[in-house]
Formats: structure tokens, sequence, C-alpha cells
């Protein structure tokens, strides 16, 4: 096992009706910006609700974060943030809601031009203090210190991490996911999978309680995933889908463990470049990239084909071939195309998906640091 600290500060609120207890975690004083999305959580009660149990508080609202989050948005709320003394931010929503507000939260207080936070990794000093309820089960953000910002006029996906991002709470309410579209139930599905293979699927070092509590994940996505589509308002599913999302990006299995996360990468330029939700993209690169690089996570892919698949017969590489094949089929399974051709994007796409690696100095990537610009190309053209 590998050297490591570990500290999760974020306090969970998990449970049906725990939206009521958060006026406890926010002092009695503050001047509250409640931030949420297009609309979906008016729709569905959850902010009258936010509302509700936040009688006597000073409230502001900001609305239209939208999914994969933009900077030009971010800045609105930036504006009105510093305009109004905001001393703590409230998001109602999921992954992009709650990442915008990360932003938000860190560009208010910045001294500099807050696009450094993501272009050039400025160092985030303090943030405004915030807390989350969360909406739908997917990114782990609702507990960790990382968030995605996408700039428009430029073509940028970046990500920063701080500790200052930490949320102070979080409400998980599985009721509130309910709600979700089945698009987005079976994007959360693919997501919190692969956020474990990108740090499971890579070689061994040992760690056998990271590599227990990974594959655990792994099998009740698996098993709950498909529950959730059939059986939408079964509170048990939810609730095993919900924290399992959340205990898969908390920073508990990537501890002491090498860890990839070039998936993610390639993924994010697919996203800014043909708008695809950013599990679909996960869907796409990830069983083209075990393919690519199945020499490198040999041992790892012969304990996921044997630990999550049940794979024990015939020789290592049909194995091998067996656990990249079901991986694709549960993505598949889930109505979550797996190829390029699958959301009408061709391989003349490609070279134009390349420059934005090269241009985001992505050129060095996965556990050993090594993955490169070629390689990524071929992910690209294993995935068509
Ligand atoms: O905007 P509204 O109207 O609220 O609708 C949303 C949105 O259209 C809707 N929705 C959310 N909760 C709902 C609901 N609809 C009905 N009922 C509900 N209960 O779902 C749509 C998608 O929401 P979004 O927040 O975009 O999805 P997700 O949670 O998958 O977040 C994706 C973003 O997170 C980033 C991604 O890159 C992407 O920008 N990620 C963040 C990570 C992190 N911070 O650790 C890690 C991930 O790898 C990921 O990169
Ligand atoms: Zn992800």
């Amino acid at each position: 096992m590998q050297n490591f600290t570990f500290h999760n500060p974020t306090r969970i609120l998990f449970g049906k009706g725990r939206i009521a207890d958060i006026a406890r975690e926010i002092p009695a004083a503050a001047r509250v910006l409640i931030t949420y999305g297009g609309g979906s959580v008016v729709k569905t009660g959850t902010l009258a609700e936010v509302k509700a149990a936040l009688k006597g508080y000073t409230v502001f609202e900001f609305s239209g974060i939208e999914p994969n989050p933009t900077y030009e948005t971010l800045m609105q709320a930036v504006e009105l943030a510093r305009r109004e003394k905001i001393d703590f931010l409230l998001a109602v929503g999921g992954g992009s809601v709650i990442d915008g507000t990360k932003f938000i939260a860190a560009a208010a207080p910045f001294a500099g031009d807050p696009w450094d936070i993501l272009a050039r990794q400025a160092k985030v000093r303090s943030a405004i203090p915030f807390g989350c309820v969360l909406t739908l089960s997917a990114t782990g953000s609702e507990m960790n210190n990382g968030a995605v910002v996408t700039r428009r006029a430029s073509n940028d996906k970046l990500v920063f991490l701080s500790s200052q991002v930490f949320p102070r709470f979080s409400v998980l309410d599985p009721v509130k996911t309910f709600t979700l579209p089945p698009r987005q139930v079976a994007n959360g599905v693919v997501d919190a999978f692969v956020h474990v293979i990108e740090q499971y699927l890579t070689y061994p070092v040992d760690a056998k309680v990271q590599d227990r509590f990974a594959e655990g994940l792994l099998l009740t996505l698996i098993e709950e995933g498909p529950k959730a589509l059939q059986e939408p308002e079964n509170y048990s599913v939810r609730a095993n889908l919900m924290w399992t999302a959340t205990l898969a990006l908390n920073g508990l299995i990537g501890a002491g463990v090498p860890q990839d996360w070039a998936t993610h990468m390639l993924g994010h330029e697919l996203t800014v470049l043909h708008g695809l939700d950013h599990a679909q993209t996960l869907a796409v690169i990830l069983p083209a990239m075990l393919q690519m690089r199945r020499e490198e996570k040999r041992e790892k892919l012969l304990q996921y084909a044997d630990r999550v698949w049940g794979l024990r017969e015939g020789s290592a590489d049909t194995r091998i071939d067996q656990a990249i094949d079901h991986t694709r089929r549960f993505f598949e399974s889930l109505q979550v195309p797996t190829r390029l051709s699958g959301y009408g994007i061709g391989a003349d796409a490609i070279p134009a998906l390349v420059a934005q690696l090269q241009r985001h100095g992505a050129v060095a990537l996965g556990e050993h640091q090594d993955f490169d610009i070629r390689r990524s190309q071929r992910v690209y053209e294993l995935a068509a």
C-alpha cells in the first residue's frame, strides 16, 4: 500500500426527510445564496422544501446553472455573491450545481482572475462555506473537493481541487432521486462505476481493503442500477445507489492506491466538442481504454474478471476479453451507447479531440503518467 493522507470533513445527513435538519448546519445570521440548475428542483418541490427549512434566514437565489456548468454563468453568481455579501452557499441539485457552487465559493473571495483557479491551478486560500442538497447520485461531488467547469468561449472543460471546497454538509435523501429521468439514472450508475474503475483497475499494490471496497461498490452498482430503472420509487434501491456513488469518489477507495483518470480526461473533450453527457463519454471511452491497456492492467483485469464478473473459465486472455465485454454490455443494458457512432460521431471527429488533449497538456496520463497522445488517439479510434 502506498503512503497517504486521508481527511474528509463533509458531514452527511442521510435519509428521508433530512432537508428539515439543514438549519442546524448553517449559522443563524448567515446570508445564504441558494444555487440551482434549470428548474427541476422547482418542479419537484425540493426548492420549496429547502426554503421552508431556512425560514427566518436571509436567503437569495441563483438559478440557471447548466449541466456541465459554465464559467460564464458562474461568474454572474460570483458577482451576486460579492454584491450581497453572501457568507453561506447552498447547492440544490446534481453534480453540475455542486461543482458550480464550489467554483463560486472559491472565486468570490479570490483576489486575482478567477479563471486562473482552473487554467493555472492557482491556489485557493479561502472559500465561502457551503452545503449541498443532492438530487442526482453520480459524481460524488457532494463529499469531495473537486469541481469541473467549462468555459464555453474557449472550449475548455477543466478541473480544480482544493481542500477549501469540501462541502460543510450534504443532505442525501434518496427520495429526491425518484424523479430523475431514466437517462440520468443510467448516467449516475455509469459515472459511479467508472469512478471506482479509475481507482481500482490499475496495478496491484496489495491494498486489500481498498480492492474489496471497490469490488463491493461495483457489485452494488451492477445489482441495483437496473432495478432503479425498473422501479424508480424503490427507496431501498435508491438508498443503496446514492451511498455507493458517494463512496465511489470521496477519497476512501483511492487512498493508498495508484489512480488512472485517463478515461475521464478523454471523455471531457467529447463533452466539450460534442455535448455528450459526462457518463456517456465514459461509456464510450472505458471499453476501448481497457482493450488498449490490457497488458499494463493485466493483473487487475484478471482480478476484476474473477471477483466482479465471476469469470473463471478459459485462458487469461479470454477472461480479459469477457470482462471488457461484460462491462460494455452492462452499460448498454442501461441504454447508454458505448460507441462514438451511437451518438452520431464519426472518425472524422478524432483529430480535433486529439488536438484538444494536446492543448490541455493531457499528454502523460494514467497510473504510470505515460499514456501519451498517440495512444489517446488510438483509444478514440477503437471507440469509433
Ligand atoms: O438543471 P436541472 O433542471 O436541475 O436538471 C438536471 C440536469 O438537467 C437534472 N436533474 C437533477 N436532479 C434531478 C433532475 N431531474 C429530475 N429530478 C431530479 N431529482 O439532471 C440533469 C443533469 O444534472 P447534472 O448535475 O449535470 O448531472 P451530474 O450529477 O451527472 O453532474 C455532471 C457534472 O459533474 C461533473 C461532470 O463533468 C459534469 O459536469 N463531474 C464532477 C465530479 C466531481 N466534482 O467530483 C466528478 C465527475 O467525474 C464529473 O466529472
Ligand atoms: Zn465522472
